[in-house]
């Protein structure tokens, strides 16, 4: 049994990173794994990265706050899954602050903090073209894999505009997202 967390960037509960993200947590529990999912947006109380380089020297964040226990799980996790929708270009403000608050993971000299090659899928989703969209799939892969030395086993980039519909009743878009989820 592995340890999988999902990260959620969407502020929507019932959009379409949470459609794609239940349905790969649906596939891992049924292969026998433990998955925790966190939804960045219904989080109280947390700051982004303040960039006041502590971690540098511990390797630890000395924030404590509710982006602490989403941090912890990863460090934690065999595994990581993490899901944002495209906002002007760019990850949601929530996913970046996740994104961000996981520089403590890198400490003194770049040297990484937690094992190399946690395994890691990618969910973006977008309302129009995919453009925009994989160009920020490939900087999130940038981070995880290039940064966080996490072993990469897909990346899936929804379009409402392409599939016409919302991505939990696009059969394609689920079976997509699924596969990713049976590569864990
Ligand atoms: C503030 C904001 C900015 C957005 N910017 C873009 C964008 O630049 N490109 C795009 O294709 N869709 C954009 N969208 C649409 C969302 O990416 C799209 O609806 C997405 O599927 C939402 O995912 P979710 O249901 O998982 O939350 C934007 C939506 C919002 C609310």
């Amino acid at each position: 049994m592995s340890q999988i967390v999902i990260v959620n960037g969407s502020p929507r509960k019932n959009g379409n990173c949470v459609a794609l993200t239940g349905a790969m947590k649906a596939k891992l529990e049924a292969a026998g794994n433990d998955v925790t999912v966190f939804n960045i947006n219904e989080l109280e109380n947390y700051k982004a990265c303040q960039a006041c380089m502590a971690c540098k020297k511990s390797g630890k964040c000395v924030r404590k706050d509710d982006m602490t226990p989403v941090i912890d799980a990863v460090k934690e996790a065999d595994g990581i899954i993490v899901a944002t929708p495209t906002y002007f270009g760019h990850a949601t403000a929530q996913y970046r602050a996740f994104e961000d608050r996981m520089y403590c993971c890198i400490g003194a000299n770049f040297a990484l903090q937690i094992p190399e090659g946690k395994k890691c899928g990618v969910i973006v989703t977008c309302g129009g073209g995919v453009d925009g969209a994989v160009a920020m799939s490939k900087q999130i892969e940038g981070v995880m894999g290039g940064f966080f030395k996490m072993n990469l086993l897909g990346t899936y980039v929804f379009s409402e505009a392409a599939a016409g519909k919302p991505a939990k009743d696009d059969a394609d878009a689920i079976a997509a997202a699924e596969k990713i989820a049976e590569a864990f």
